[in-house]
């Protein structure tokens, strides 16, 4: 690994959504992940690049891959890597989040990760602490890691190499109204010249969800509400998961799931309708059966535990930027 990876220094101190990132930030990041996928396919995982560096993921909200990722990318880098959840920290005292990231400010660490249910958490976080802040997804706001990994998965599975995701046409499917992986992907992927196609029951779709993707880039997201219409000559189809957690208790968009399943889950038939070799994309959790069916999810369509797998590359990447890395120094 030559210092020559820093050629640019990246011109962000925190990374809290995909909004404030330009193409040649998201850029940098996808090609700095496929550098650092290497590191996870070597017998010994690990270099001394975050050596003596303290990252904590602070966790108030459920996770699998997310947090695990962030956890294993600190320790390849060789990090101090503390994680807390919200059953295990004081916020189940009543602490207030400012007060919890203050104190753990004190202990100086040099970044924090965190996921919240309240969109603009880390952003506040980050007004009150000194070092860097990773947003690793906040309510229905964004969730900029999981748009960095989709992206480095469709451009290393559909991308012409150097054109980003020009022209691709991708089809982006289920709850967008509560669903920060949308948000965060719409601005990616089109910031990356991408179409999108967004589709799901109008009910789940947000008002204005074209602006969604900024003025200048509204022109290339169309919203459908017929799955058909939506995968029709799709390169890149993206299930999401219907966020019930984020309804309200008791609260349903639609009639119930298996009328939701059979309108906009994705089966053998709907994804002939698709380019022929079209990958199929989930964020993760993927409820069987209803946004997906299981012969698709295990299919060799599908690209997701690819996903999962740029999951760890891309959080070592905005590691290394933000947490201050060097390569050929140790
Ligand atoms: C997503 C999330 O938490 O926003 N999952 C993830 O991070 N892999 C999507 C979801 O929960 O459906």
């Amino acid at each position: 690994m030559s210092p020559s990876i820093k050629a640019r220094e990246f011109p962000h101190r925190h990374l809290l959504g995909i909004a404030e990132l330009n193409e040649a930030d998201i850029t940098q990041i996808l090609d700095l992940s496929e550098t650092l996928r290497g590191i996870n396919e070597r017998p010994i995982k690990k270099v001394p690049t975050l050596r003596g560096r303290t990252v904590i993921n602070l966790f108030l909200e459920n996770s699998t891959r997310t947090r695990t990722s962030f956890e294993i990318a600190g320790k390849r880098m060789s990090a101090d890597t503390i994680n807390i959840s919200g059953s295990g920290s004081s916020a189940s005292k009543g602490e207030t989040m400012l007060d919890t990231a203050r104190n753990l400010m004190a202990m100086n660490p040099d970044v924090i990760i965190i996921r919240h249910q309240a969109s603009g958490t880390p952003a506040l976080i980050a007004q009150h602490v000194s070092c860097a802040v990773i947003n690793a997804g906040d309510g229905t706001h964004e969730h900029p890691t999981q748009a960095l990994l989709d992206c480095a998965t469709i451009r290393k599975h559909k991308g012409v190499p150097g054109q980003g995701l020009k022209d691709l046409e991708i089809a982006i499917v289920g709850d967008i109204d509560h669903s920060r992986v949308a948000r965060s992907n719409i601005m990616a992927m089109t910031k990356l010249g991408a179409r999108l196609c967004l589709c799901g029951p109008a009910t789940l779709m947000p008002r204005d969800v074209e602006g969604l993707a900024g003025p200048e880039a509204s022109e290339r997201v169309r919203v459908c509400y017929r799955l058909e219409e939506a995968l029709e000559g799709a390169d890149v189809v993206m299930m999401l998961r219907i966020q019930n957690e984020r309804l309200g208790a008791g609260a349903t968009r639609f009639a119930n799931t298996r009328e939701y399943s059979r309108y906009f889950g994705l089966n053998r038939n709907t994804l002939s309708l698709a380019k022929p070799d079209a990958i199929v994309m989930h964020p993760g959790p993927i409820n069987r059966g209803v946004e997906m069916m299981p012969d698709i999810a295990d299919s060799m369509r599908s690209v997701i535990l690819d996903q999962v797998a740029y999951g760890v590359a891309v959080r070592m990447a905005t590691l290394y930027l933000l947490g201050g890395g060097s390569f050929g120094e140790s």
